[in-house]
């Protein structure tokens, strides 16, 4: 049994159906995975969960919506960890959430949120309803200080209601009593007051010391912060005139300075904890630390024998991966635009004709194409939400997008390679495709559909970002040829591998970037300087890419196709 084991896949590749196999067809069902968890403060939402966690008007919400598999958003998630596990301290007032804009179910979502680019930081108030969208606070920064000081002014600047953290500063006829009376509910936690001198204009001391010490000081529901403007306050509160800062005061009627090593928040809060723990209080406890994330079970018996077949030489393209990116295309991407102006509208047409005419896919996948690019020819524009029903409705029926998992662009992680590698590879493949008869596509099309693809619909902001300067750069409006249009694409992405290369974060230690192709590879591809042949490298990459040279490796079956 161990030794039929790797043969696994194939059999179940090819008899979907097989009782044997049940991890195939329950793959879509498997647990999520995702950038972030509950260990690390971000509690992942959709488009299910997401609008109810907003209607909660206990708490202010900081949401990111992301892209799973864009380098950026995998770059920036260590970052944004450390931060939200930090910011576990302020979770009576502030809860950390995340969506993932790669997922299907998640496009008209991400589209009603008007989300352009990933990741994007938005800050919800407590008072969102359902009545009308709202769409949130952009912080507009990757600055973990930054953001971290932004979210602090905002959530300084809602009323949480009676019993609740108070932002505003202390009225001057206020006292130790009126206070506590605004604490008189049995249930209140309630015990002390502390009160912060925060003058606006002392250069000696920090702003917003009084906020930052309210809001590190949340983890005591026994303590409720307060802070003055002006220094004779503490009289009110029956202490003497002193040049202390921070006083506390008890519901039992106590009340005396408290001496801080310096005039910062950290060591108000500090002094103050320490106050009490005197008192026998303790702070909730902190968020545990995080689990070992165990990846070793992402790689089950059938993904270690997809990985090793596809590391096997020679190198080969995978149907697979071409319908899982046209599958993404069509679902996820396409359909998160909000605008229906005529620059989308044209890049939308441009790269539905260039997959449709040049189509990896099998009988019904080139049904679905061409009833797509008929329907979108009778409009002048067309909206996110009403492609989703059209693309809906024109696959109705048909069979396409059977395996739905990556087999060339397996990644020996889980979020590594996926929809990006897929995408390069489908661009290279109607690259080749283009240049071979009947040539329905005019030289340049393929790189012009790939730029307006890359301008209105690539959620990896970064990547789509830097493609566009690429293609300036590059002069890729000036290619005029076949031939040129591959080598353009193959030394844009040459320049994109040299650019990324040994990125700790995004590289897969299994597919090591490399300027493509290797010598081992495509020994002729370099002379004895090891300067590139281009006709070489043409004619390794017409053939490594050509639709007859395409493996069914991981596809149910090679029926339907040509
Ligand atoms: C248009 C575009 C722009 C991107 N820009 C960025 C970016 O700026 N920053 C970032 O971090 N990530 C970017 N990415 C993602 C990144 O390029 C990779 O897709 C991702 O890191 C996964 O890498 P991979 O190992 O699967 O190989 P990929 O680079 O995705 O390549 C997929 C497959 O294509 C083949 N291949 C590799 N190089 C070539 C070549 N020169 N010519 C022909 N075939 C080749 C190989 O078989 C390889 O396995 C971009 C992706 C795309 C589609
Ligand atoms: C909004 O919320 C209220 C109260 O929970 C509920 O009664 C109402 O049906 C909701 N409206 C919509 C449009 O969801
Ligand atoms: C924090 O934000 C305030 C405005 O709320 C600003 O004045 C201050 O300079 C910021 N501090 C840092 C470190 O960014
Ligand atoms: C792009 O075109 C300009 C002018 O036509 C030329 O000078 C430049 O060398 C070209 N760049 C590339 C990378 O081909
Ligand atoms: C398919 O690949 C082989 C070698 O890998 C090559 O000899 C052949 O020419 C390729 N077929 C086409 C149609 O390019």
């Amino acid at each position: 049994m161990i030794r039929a084991l790797p043969t696994l896949p194939i059999i179940c590749g090819l008899l979907l159906l097989l009782p044997l196999c049940p991890k195939v067809s329950a793959q879509a069902n498997a647990k999520e995975v995702s950038l972030y968890d509950d260990t690390d403060n971000v509690e992942m939402l959709d488009v299910e969960s997401l609008r109810p966690a907003l209607y909660q008007n206990t708490h202010c919400k900081l949401v990111q919506f992301l892209n799973s598999f864009c380098g950026d958003c995998q770059r920036f998630a260590p970052i944004f960890k450390v931060l939200s596990r930090d910011l576990y301290k302020w979770r009576r007032l502030l809860r950390i959430y995340g969506v993932d804009c790669a997922q299907e179910r998640n496009s008209a979502l991400c589209r009603d949120y008007n989300i352009r680019q990933t990741p994007t930081l938005r800050f919800f108030r407590p008072d969102v309803t359902n009545t009308t969208i709202v769409y949130g606070t952009d912080i507009f920064t990757k600055n973990p200080d930054f953001i971290n000081n932004i979210t602090a002014n905002l959530i300084s600047r809602n009323d949480y209601g009676p019993g609740q953290p108070n932002f505003l500063p202390l009225k001057p006829g206020e006292t130790a009593e009126s206070l506590f009376q605004s604490y008189q509910d049995a249930q209140s936690p309630v015990k002390f007051f502390a009160v912060v001198l925060q003058e606006p204009s002392r250069p000696d001391h920090p702003i917003n010391i009084g906020r930052n010490t309210l809001l590190d000081l949340l983890p005591y529901k026994e303590v409720a912060v307060r802070y003055a403007e002006q220094p004779d306050i503490f009289a009110n509160f029956g202490l003497k005139p002193s040049n202390e800062n921070l006083a506390i005061f008890g519901k039992d009627g106590s009340a005396q300075y408290l001496t801080s090593s310096a005039d910062t928040s950290e060591a108000y809060v500090q002094a103050v904890g320490e106050f009490l723990e005197k008192q026998n209080i303790k702070p909730e406890p902190p968020l545990p630390a995080p689990k070992e994330k165990n990846d070793g079970s992402f790689l089950d018996i059938q993904k270690q024998a997809i990985l090793a077949e596809v590391l096997k030489p020679p190198e080969r393209v995978y149907r697979a991966d071409l319908e899982q990116a046209i599958d993404k295309i069509l679902h996820v991407e396409l359909q998160k635009w909000v605008s229906n102006g005529e620059g989308y509208y044209r890049a939308l047409t441009n790269i539905i004709t260039v997959i449709s005419d040049l189509n990896p896919l099998n009988e019904d996948g080139k049904v679905l194409l061409t009833t797509l690019r008929k329907e979108l020819s009778t409009k002048q524009t067309i909206k996110g939400s009403d492609l989703k029903t059209l693309v809906a409705n024109s696959e109705d029926g048909l069979g396409i997008f059977k395996a739905r998992r990556y087999i060339g662009c397996i990644g020996s992680r889980p979020l590594l390679r996926s929809f990006t590698c897929s995408l390069w590879t489908l661009f290279h493949y109607l690259t080749v495709e283009a240049a071979k008869p009947p040539q329905l596509q005019p030289p340049g099309s393929v790189l012009n559909a790939i730029l307006g693809y890359a301008r209105y619909f690539f959620g990896c902001t970064d990547c789509a970002v830097q493609f566009q300067q690429m293609a300036i750069r590059r002069n890729l409006t000036s290619v005029k040829s076949y031939d040129g249009q591959i080598l353009w694409l193959w030394a844009a992405h040459n320049e994109v591998n040299q650019r990324i290369a040994g990125d700790p974060i995004t590289e897969d230690p299994k597919f090591k970037k490399i300027q493509f192709p290797s010598s081992e590879n495509c020994p002729p591809c370099r002379d004895s300087n090891g300067e590139w042949v281009n006709e070489e490298v043409l004619k390794y990459l017409k053939s490594l890419y050509d639709k007859k040279n395409l493996s069914f490796y991981g596809l149910p079956t090679t029926m339907g196709y040509d």
